[in-house]
């Protein structure tokens, strides 16, 4: 679920979107994401669930880009950005569920997406993942993250977020642990230049 209240609702826009990302630090973010934990190689096939404009595609290598979003003009502005860098599909999982397109992954990747959804939702993610990938496939995912003692100034931001379904980090494990057997997480206290707290999840198939 996703809150569209006030000036939150213009992140939906891309440009804004984008523009907020460079400000607040998420780019530096995910560009170290992508090659610390990502780690995708040249001709690997990649998967992004919730790929919004498909920022990711500036730091990965020449890999086979697969996107997917329920936001059309995130996709359409994807599609005029990268053009056949990548596929960039309007949908969600549950309607590209049967779409033989989305098999075989070297990677699945959704970055900020499973704190928009709720945790049957997230559980459809997470199943999505795991049927697209390959044996030995990794699904990478990152997210807000609750955490004990959380400061005052990060728990109002993140708090704000449009996504209502930020959790902790044993929630997350214990979603992602319904599908995958072998997880990874690692929380970041301070991933950006605003007070904000972050966990990347590594899980094997
Ligand atoms: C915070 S943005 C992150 C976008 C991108 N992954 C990035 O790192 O810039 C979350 C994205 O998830 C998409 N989204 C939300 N719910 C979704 C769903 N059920 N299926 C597919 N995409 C979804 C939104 O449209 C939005 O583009």
């Amino acid at each position: 679920m996703q809150s569209e209240s006030g000036l939150l609702r213009w992140l939906n826009v891309p440009l804004v979107y984008n523009a907020f990302s460079a400000v607040v630090g998420a780019n530096a973010l995910r560009r170290r994401l992508i090659q610390n934990h990502v780690r995708a190689k040249p001709g690997d096939k990649v998967i992004d669930i919730g790929c919004g404009s498909a920022l990711a595609l500036q730091w990965l290598p020449g890999v086979q880009y697969l996107g997917l979003d329920i936001n059309s003009d995130c996709i359409a502005f994807a599609r005029r950005t990268h053009g056949a860098r990548g596929t960039f599909v309007v949908g969600d999982v549950r309607s590209l569920r049967a779409d033989s397109r989305f098999r075989d992954a070297d990677i699945v990747m959704a970055l900020g997406v499973l704190h928009h959804l709720d945790d049957r939702e997230a559980g459809d993610c997470i199943q999505f993942a795991h049927d697209a990938l390959k044996p030995n496939g990794r699904f990478v995912c990152h997210e807000a993250c609750w955490i004990p003692n959380q400061g005052s100034v990060s728990k109002y931001i993140m708090g704000s977020d449009r996504g209502r379904n930020i959790r902790t980090e044993q929630q997350y494990r214990d979603l992602a642990g319904k599908v995958f057997s072998k997880i990874e997480a690692r929380v970041d206290t301070k991933p950006m230049r605003i007070p904000y707290v972050t966990i990347v999840l590594e899980c094997e198939k």
